[in-house]
This record gives structure tokens, sequence and C-alpha cells, in this order.
């Protein structure tokens, strides 16, 4: 049988005649309506060649790919079992089923003893998600090498962008022209780390955000993973990924099963903005998010470990005078806190720092009209503190494991351990109405278990999730080193980078948002100062990075001034104006021949209504810079452009601005805004101007 499914402008055609394991003749742009013949041509009309000097039979590149089938590449699937030599894979097709956009191949393989079973599901945004589970049919253990979703592009696909970064550098964008071999990306960090590849993203030379043909994957997956892009003088470029499993991590007992998190596999014929025009409405369509997203304030910037009522109750004043709607408490307020050498682990209010408990903090917040959040590091210990005396025997890779930030990992696969952070989490959620829990993990695990970990983890937020099913959470890890599709299946929130000043952010939430959809990116206005890269910023600029993102506040309000307050009040007013549009709407980037001066934007499902953000991250490089080109905009449709001003307004260095701005903003269709556009304020570097455009 050959398969044809099609979604939103995706075509994917599997060739699963035979016994052979079936080949993916197709995943790309929509082939349209093909009978049952024209499809056995296609799939015959791409068998190849047989060259001089190869194997006797044509190379065909199967779901699973191995040695055996002629596939020198890195195979998909390795293992072993004790004492005896790497298994030589023969899998053979054993059935098909599935219906609509899913299908599941049964592949089975009667010498090595396993079944391996291929889900793969085509969604109806154009999503495709794939996923293997190997059981063991043998008498014997079955040691796992490696399990991967390999996939084959076209060879014009030849540029690959994928990200790396740093600690308040997240999401760096890399690009690599593929030659022959394999561009790895490998993550040990137990968690996807600030290096995360994040998306790799392969496509013909030059694409850009809103032009070029794309492929892309993501593994769903916390823990260690590689990603990888090859391409070998076999002709064929693929795309791979999988979890990294250490050897003897995953031994698959007699009758046991091994299952691959999904890979995320998505295609566009419209550049890098396509991707995510397919991304975001198929994670909307489960996430987790039913509210709109309220603004936040965190302590953390504003008094670090500094706490008690007499520091915090100021601050919960000033956040309600200025129109936040949820307060959270950060790190600092369990058992003997005082900093960052001591106490995780300790999961009990400080009865120094708050000896009443948190439930005058709270109904003080409650009462101003917010909701409480409390920071937590479940997974972590330091050595200094009471668990970690007690329980030395509960520290992954032992009580001497290096530090990393004063702390050491918790062996969560350990049922006690389980069983004490679940119960401690539970009865610091039973006895305070907490809202919603920021859940840190401040440093890369470094042990040969994340996926022992990563499994673990997830059945404990699951578990803690069951329990308080209003909860919400925000996964941070030392910012943005936890962000992938495994972890956003169970939270509501993601810390996008403990960085807030607004250059740096501006970057890392282009990038963050390529796959995560904005609702869910933690962006907070910072202090003028940035506390980490020191660098100093307009509040216009602040406003503007921090609008396009789940907005919140990191910075003392009871050291500004009352104009700065009214300044933020009006700010926050404009947020909750614009959050519907800002987290509904469809994330537009414009290519710009200037990396400095750029523009972005959300625009409404129903293309009626816009907000864009103008950005100038340096001097631009010439005296007159490129137009602003409204993308993402319906053709036919007039829309009328006009400045924003949401509290502060941006520092300028024209002598006069350009006249469609002088004389109160213009009204043009949405094909000449795109395609001709309007000439650009002249902002100063580090500014940004916000633009409304409404349909009239
Ligand atoms: C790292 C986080 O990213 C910060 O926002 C803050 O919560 C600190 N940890 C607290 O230790």
């Amino acid at each position: 049988m050959i398969i044809h499914l099609r979604a939103a402008g995706v075509s994917l055609v599997i060739d699963a005649r035979g016994t052979r394991v079936p080949v993916l003749v197709h995943w790309g742009a929509d082939l349209g309506e093909l009978s049952e013949i024209s499809l056995a041509s296609v799939a015959d009309a791409t068998v190849p060649a047989i060259g001089p000097s190869s194997l006797d039979v044509p190379l065909r590149l199967s779901l699973l790919p191995t040695l055996r089938e002629g596939w020198s590449g890195r195979p998909a699937i390795s293992g072993h079992r004790a004492g005896s030599p790497t298994i030589e894979f023969d899998l053979s097709l054993d059935r098909v089923t599935g219906s609509g956009l899913c299908r599941e191949f049964v592949l089975v393989d009667a010498a090595a003893a396993v079944t391996v079973t291929v889900e793969l599901e085509l969604t109806p945004h154009g999503v495709l998600r794939l996923r293997h589970t190997l059981t063991n049919r043998g008498a014997t253990a079955f040691e796992l090498g490696s399990l991967d979703v390999v996939l084959p592009v076209p060879d014009r696909a030849r540029e690959i962008l994928d990200f790396t970064g740093l600690w308040t550098h997240e999401r760096r964008p890399q690009r690599t022209a593929l030659a022959h071999g394999t561009w790895s990306r490998e993550s040990r960090h137990g968690r996807p780390g600030h290096d995360d590849a994040f998306l790799t993203v392969i496509g013909a030379a030059g694409y850009g955000f809103r032009a070029g043909e794309v492929w892309a994957t993501h593994l769903a997956w916390s823990g260690d993973k590689r990603t990888w892009a090859e391409s070998s003088p076999l002709g064929r470029v693929v795309l791979g990924l999988g979890e990294l499993l250490a050897p003897g991590e995953v031994s698959v007992v007699p009758g046991g099963s091994y299952s691959t998190p999904w890979s995320i596999a998505v295609h566009s014929v419209d550049g890098l903005d396509g991707l995510s025009a397919r991304l975001h409405p198929w994670i909307r369509s489960w996430s987790t998010i039913t509210s709109p997203r309220p603004v936040v304030l965190n302590s953390w910037e504003a008094v670090y470990f500094d706490q008690g009522m007499e520091q915090i109750a100021p601050l919960v004043d000033a956040a309600a005078h200025v129109g936040v709607e949820r307060f959270v408490l950060d790190d600092g307020w369990f058992t003997g806190r005082s900093d960052d050498r001591r106490a995780l682990g300790d999961w009990f209010v400080d009865a120094v720092t708050w000896p009443e408990g948190l439930h005058p903090l709270i109904d003080r917040v409650h009462a101003a009209g917010m909701d409480f959040g409390l920071w937590v590091e479940p997974e972590m210990v330091n050595p200094d503190s009471d668990l970690a005396r007690r329980h030395p025997e509960w520290i992954l890779g032992g009580p001497s494991a290096h530090t990393w930030r004063n702390q050491q990992a918790l062996d969560l696969g350990n049922p006690e351990v389980f069983d004490y952070l679940l119960g401690r989490l539970n009865a610091l959620l039973e006895e305070y109405p907490v809202a919603y829990l920021k859940w840190d993990h401040n440093r890369d695990l470094l042990s040969g278990s994340a996926h022992r970990q990563t499994t673990a983890l997830y059945r404990l937020i699951d578990a803690v999730r069951t329990a308080h099913p209003t909860l919400e959470i925000e996964s941070c890890a030392s910012g943005g080193a936890r962000i992938d599709l495994g972890i956003l299946e169970r939270v509501d929130r993601v810390w996008t980078s403990d960085t807030n000043d607004p250059l740096e952010r501006q970057e890392i939430q282009r990038y963050t948002g390529l796959l995560i959809p904005p609702e869910y990116l933690g962006s907070h206005l910072g202090a003028a100062r940035s506390h980490t890269t020191m660098r100093s910023s307009d509040l216009a600029f602040r406003f503007a990075t921090a609008l396009f993102g789940n907005a919140g506040i990191e910075w003392d309000l009871t050291v500004a001034s009352g104009a700065e307050h009214a300044q933020i009040a009006e700010w926050i007013g404009l947020y909750k104006q614009l959050r519907e549009l800002l987290h509904g709407g469809t994330v537009v980037r414009a290519d710009s021949s200037d990396p400095a001066v750029q523009l972005h934007g959300v625009v409404s499902a129903d293309q009626q209504r816009a907000v864009f953000a103008q950005v100038s991250m340096a001097a631009p490089g010439s005296a007159i810079p490129p137009a602003l080109r409204f993308v993402g905009l319906a053709p036919d449709t007039v829309y009328r452009v006009t400045a924003v001003t949401a509290g502060a307004n941006a520092q300028l260095i024209q002598t006069r601005p350009p006249a469609w701005l002088e004389s109160g903003g213009v009204s043009l269709p949405g094909r000449v805004l795109e395609t001709v556009g309007l000439a650009r304020p002249m902002l100063a570097p580090e500014q940004a101007a916000l633009y409304s455009v409404i349909a009239e």
C-alpha cells in the first residue's frame, strides 16, 4: 500500500508495499490529489539507479535505516544483548494500522527478537510527529544503544540553522553549510541546556523569515538528546534526532519496551515564519493554558535573598498599584535560605524570615487583587541542608559529586526521593493558596542518568498537577536551559532567559519564539541598568521588548519614581488591551538587509488587526534606513497604520519624521504595506517603537 497523508499544504508519501520497512518517498509541499496509480508511479519514479561499485539493489532510505539495507550513514537503531556482539537488524513490515492522518507500522525482526512500532501522525496544522517503540521479544535483556527518527530531505536543502548559547544569552542562531559529513548537536546536560540546538532547520541556501523552503526538527524531550543533519557521497540528505543514551542506560527487560520521545518535524515554503505558523497553532491546540496570561511581578531582581514582610510588603503594594495580576515570591523563603550556598531540599517556610508563615503575605497579595506564585527547585539539594545531612544516599552520583552553584541533584528515580518531594510540594500547596510554581533547575546533571531523571521529573510534575489541577507551572532552568516541547506539555510558562536586558532579549525572544508561542515566554521589565549585562536602556525599549510575551516586572518598584509608576501602569494597560492579539495571533518577522534595524509583530488570525515593533539594535548601516515592511497582512485589506505609545516614547535621531507619521498615520492595502513599505522613522540605537495596524 502507498500512503498519502495531506494537511495544511503538506504531503507525506510512504511506500509501504510488500514486507520491506516502509520508505518515506516525500515529506514536503502538498502534491495535490493523487490517484493510487499516480502514487505508485511517484514511489517507483523515485527508486534510484544502481551505480557502479555499489549495492546491487537500489538504495532506498526506509523509516528506520540500517546497515543491512545499505545505509552507511548513522543508523536509526543500535543495540545488543549481554555477551553478544552488536545486532545486525533486519526488520520487515508486519502490519500497518491507523487511519485518517495517523499510522502505525509494526516492524519485526525474528532473529533479533524485537518489534519496533513506528507511530506517525500528520496533524491538521501540517506538523509531523513520529515516535518509535521497541519491544523486547527475547529471553534476555536488550541493551539499547540508540533509537532515532531519520527523515530524508531533498538534496537542495544544504544550509543549516540551529542554535547555541550560554547563560543569559540563549538561542544564538548559527548557520552552517552542510558538506559531506554529519553536523551533529548533542546535549549531555541532563537538561536541554543554554546551548540547546532547539530547532534544527535545513533549507536551500538563503532562506529567511518570510521566504525559502525549509524543513525543521525538534525533539520533545527535556533530557540528553542529539539532533543531526547528514549528507554523504551516497547522495542523500537526512535529518535525525533522538534521545542520547549513555551505555547501559536503557536495558529493556524481556517483554518490556522503550518508547522514544516524540520527534516533531515541520516543513514550510514560506521561510521560518512559515514554521512558526504551523507550530504555534498546533501547540495552542493542546496547550494547558486556559486563561489570559497575567502580568507577573517576580521578586528576584528586586530583593534577591533579602526577604521578609518588611521588604516584600511594599513591593506587593507597588505591584498592585501599577496593575500587576500575579505576585511571585522567588528563591529565599525556605528554612535557612539566606544565600545560594544552603538549604535547597528543606522545603519548609523559614521561621525567622516568615515567623507567621506565608499566610500574612499571601493575604496581602490577595487583598490587593493578585494571585500568588512561589519559587521551588525540587530536583536539587545543597550539601549544607538538613536533607543532605539526613539522606546523603539520595544525592545523584553520591555525596562526593561535584557541586554546581553550590548544589547537587537528587536522584528522582529513587522512589523515596520522589515521595519526599511529592509530599513536600503537596503539603505546601495544601497549606497555601499557591496559583503558580516557578519550577527552577540550576545545574547540569553530569551524571549519565538523564533518562531515568527526566522520566521521573515528568512523573513528578504530572502527579503535582493531578493533585492540584488549577495550579500553573513555569519551567525555569537558570533562565532558558529547559525549554522544549516535552516540558511544555506540562507547564504554562517558560522563563525565557535570566537576562532582562532588552537588547539581549530581542534576539532571545525572536528565536525562542520560532518554536514557542509568545504567551509562554516570560518577558520581564527590568531595572534601567541590567543586572546581568550592566548595560543601561531606556524605558521605551524595555517596554516594547517585554510586551511581546507573557509580560511581567522584575524590578524593585519601591525605588522607581512616581512618574515611572504611572508609565508602567500605562504600559500594563496596553498589554492588557493587546493581550488577546499578542497571545492568539500569528507571529511575523520581516527580513531586513540591515541586522541593526528590525520589525516584528503579531497579526490577528482574522488579519483584522496587528501590532508591530520597530527595533533598532544598533546604529543603522545607512543614512536612509530600509523601509518598514509590514508583513503577514491580508493583501487586499486596507489598513490604518499609526504609532502607539506605551508609557514612554523612543529616542529619535531624525530632525523631522517621515511625512506619513507626521500626518498622524497612513491607510494602505496590506499588499503595499508589505511590498513597498513605509519610510522608517530614525530611532536612536537600542530603541523600539510600536505601531498599531487596523483594518478599515
Ligand atoms: C535562577 C532563575 O533563573 C532566577 O530567575 C532565579 O529564580 C534564581 N534562579 C533563584 O535562585
